[in-house]
């Protein structure tokens, strides 16, 4: 079959994850076993606005599959939401001969894509790049295992402090609409209660919960709080609940970047290359705007728009568990 892609272009665009190195790798080794070239679009769609591209050979992408971060960089950009934006990229990458391009990120960047995609005929296919987990169409984004993982590290640490000095922490975690990252580090670290943006969160009833460990002799917890959660982040939850507890000697500790960086973890490593190699083989297979995902350990595609316009649900019976497992 005459393969009518010569040259594929590939960006990370948004909030990095470790893992999108690897994803990289990935792209690049199938490519040009495929006997593709590939163009390595810099700061994503920043990058691909103001013309910044580099040639990518397999040397360019060794000894990187371990590097949390991504060396080709990545940026959030307000000029491709604009049309003006979107055809000065588009210029660009034809000016380049890139023929397909790879995009490696989180909903925005796919909501960027979509648009892209609907104004112009160049075939694009998603990588789920973000630590928070939130795409539709597949199990895991790349970079998740590893933040989570990095989250129960560090509450461990301070499970330490808390449990020497009979201490309420309140422990905030990134997750501006979503509550993954939170779910199951909470689970992980046995985490008295888990605040998430998915639910309501109501003080009386930490409270109870909290007064209720008490009598039952705990004298120190953790609350692990998701930044989007509804009463508005770990200051203003712990400041509520000492109100109503002046008792309680309550810190706050908000993990904040330390959880996008850091070496990938072997489960985000083996997602990032299985996700990168799939990638190029569907730009092969003639898709177009479609994110690659895996479900129940399947390859899946699932359109841009499905994949920003639903939200992966959370799992409330798993919220329960968690609080009947840390009575
Ligand atoms: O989307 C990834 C993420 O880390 C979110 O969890 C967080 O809300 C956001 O990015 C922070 O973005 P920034 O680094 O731009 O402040």
């Amino acid at each position: 079959m005459n393969n009518p892609i010569k040259t594929i272009g590939v960006f990370t665009s948004g909030g990095d994850a470790p893992g999108m190195n690897a994803a990289i790798r990935a792209v690049v080794r199938t490519a040009l076993y495929n006997k593709i070239e590939v163009v390595g679009i810099c700061r994503g769609y920043e990058g691909m606005i103001d013309g910044e591209f580099i040639r990518l050979e397999s040397h360019s992408v060794s000894n990187i599959i371990q590097r949390g971060g991504t060396f080709i960089k990545t940026a959030r950009s307000e000029r491709f939401h604009t049309a003006q934006g979107r055809k000065q990229a588009y210029e660009n990458i034809k000016k380049e001969n890139i023929d397909a391009i790879i995009a490696i990120g989180g909903d925005g960047t796919f909501r960027g894509a979509l648009a892209f995609n609907q104004e112009y005929n160049t075939p694009i296919v998603g990588i789920p790049g973000t630590i928070d987990n939130d795409l539709f169409g597949t199990d895991f984004t790349i970079g998740y295992d590893t933040a989570i993982n990095t989250v129960v590290e560090a509450v461990d640490k301070i499970r330490d402090t808390a449990g020497s000095h009979d201490m309420l922490f309140f422990i905030e975690v990134m997750g501006r609409d979503a509550g993954f990252i939170a779910l199951r580090s909470g689970i992980a670290v046995g985490a008295e209660d888990i605040l998430v943006p998915e639910t309501t969160t109501r003080v009386e009833d930490l409270v109870n919960k909290l007064r209720f460990d008490r009598r039952n002799n705990k004298t120190s917890g953790i609350i692990i709080v998701s930044e989007g959660d509804d009463l508005g982040g770990a200051y203003k939850v712990a400041e509520q609940v000492k109100m109503k507890c002046p008792e309680f000697q309550t810190r706050v500790t908000v993990l904040g970047h330390v959880q996008r960086g850091g070496n990938p973890s072997c489960m985000d490593r083996v997602l990032s290359s299985t996700m990168g190699y799939e990638a190029v083989l569907a730009l092969l297979d003639g898709k177009s705007g479609v994110m690659v995902g895996i479900i129940n350990k399947q390859i899946a595609l699932t359109s841009f728009e499905k994949a920003t316009k639903h939200h992966q649900e959370i799992n409330k019976e798993m919220l329960e568990m968690a609080r009947i497992l840390s009575l």
